[in-house]
């Protein structure tokens, strides 16, 4: 049985598969038109974030029964179109958790810090204390929307910091919320309060510009936003209007609205952090993700045990 891999996957889960006798054939970065004539081949395609699975591949997979995301986020992946082929959509949903709940508080602490301007500045050869001043993240209130898997970890290391947490999600439970002491409110009533925003939910139509204008005008004016989430959760435009005025104070982006930030009058701006889609960069996670997307296709094509499916039935 063959196995297409289109994004780059750690050794060791290529190792697994080929282990368990899987004929593994890589081709990164391929386009949709290359995908559409060699998927027929393959009865599993793993990918990350950079292959868009489209209706058109999906169609053409003949003997295509799975295809894994190594990763968390599925809207690269066409999953209805998937679901009425019967093709089985899976993800590795714990695998980088922990990456990315870092990478959120280590983008508020050098928003707070402005650490990458000051890095930049010295670099110049300026010496220039005054321009970078600070502020504490300690005793001031974070606001999370999506208390999920990540959300909670960033919840939990903002308490760390001395951080008041509070969060907007209507779908988890209370007592979640209890045990992890983070205070769950409507989502004017979080915007109201916060110093600092973070997004963590799925990107769908529901969360799809959940955070534009009308929003960032409730908040105050020092407040610092990060999206380490999916691009188009926060409206980019409403944000860099935001900036430019003075709304938001600062503004820290691991994600974009168009996959890359290039031509984004957000990169001209020095109250902005950017990192191309880092999140989940980390040797661990990725070895992680690797290997549980990989143990998941062997239990699934030889075994009939299917994890993490996330097709909508
Ligand atoms: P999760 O499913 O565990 O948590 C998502 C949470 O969002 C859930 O608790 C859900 O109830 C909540 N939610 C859904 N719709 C909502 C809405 N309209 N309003 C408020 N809350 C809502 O997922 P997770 O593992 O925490 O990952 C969250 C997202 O982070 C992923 O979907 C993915 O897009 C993104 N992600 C990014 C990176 C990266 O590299 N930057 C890496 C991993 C995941
Ligand atoms: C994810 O959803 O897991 C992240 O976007 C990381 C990745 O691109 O794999």
């Amino acid at each position: 049985m063959k196995i297409l891999i289109t994004d780059s996957l750690a050794k060791e889960g290529i190792d697994k598969l080929r282990g368990e006798g899987f004929e593994v054939s890589e081709q990164i970065g391929i386009g949709e038109e290359k995908l559409v004539n060699i998927i027929p081949s393959y009865v599993a395609l793993i990918v990350r974030s950079g292959t868009k699975v489209t209706e058109k591949v999906i169609n053409a997979g003949s003997n295509l029964k799975i295809i894994g995301r190594a990763g968390t986020g599925v809207d690269n992946v066409d999953v209805n179109a998937a679901t009425r082929k019967g093709i089985i959509v899976m993800n590795t949903p714990d695998g980088n958790t922990i990456s990315v709940a870092e990478h959120t508080i280590s983008m508020m602490l050098a928003l707070s810090r402005n650490i990458p301007q000051a890095h930049l500045s010295l670099q110049k050869g300026q010496w220039n204390r005054g321009k970078f001043m600070g502020t504490q993240v300690y005793g001031k209130i974070l606001g999370i929307i999506g208390l999920g898997r990540i959300g909670s970890e960033v919840a939990k290391r903002a308490k760390g910091l001395g951080m008041k947490v509070i969060a907007y999600d209507p779908f988890i439970p209370r007592k979640r919320a209890e045990e992890l002491k983070v205070n769950l409110c409507e989502l004017k009533e979080l915007l109201l309060q916060v110093d600092y925003l973070t997004v963590h939910t799925p990107l769908t139509p529901q969360t799809k510009n959940l955070i534009g204008d009308k929003e960032i005008r409730l908040m105050k004016k020092s407040v610092r936003i990060i999206n380490c989430a999916r691009g188009g959760i926060i409206e980019e435009n409403s944000l860099y209007q935001a900036l430019k005025e003075g709304r938001v104070r600062g503004v820290a982006l691991d994600v974009f609205e168009n996959g890359k930030p290039f031509g984004s009058p957000l990169m001209e701006l020095d109250s902005v952090v950017l990192t191309p889609h880092l999140g989940a960069s980390t040797e661990e996670a990725q070895r992680k993700v690797a290997v549980d997307i990989a143990c998941q296709i062997v239990d699934a094509l030889k075994w009939n045990k299917v994890r993490n499916a996330v097709n909508n039935i």
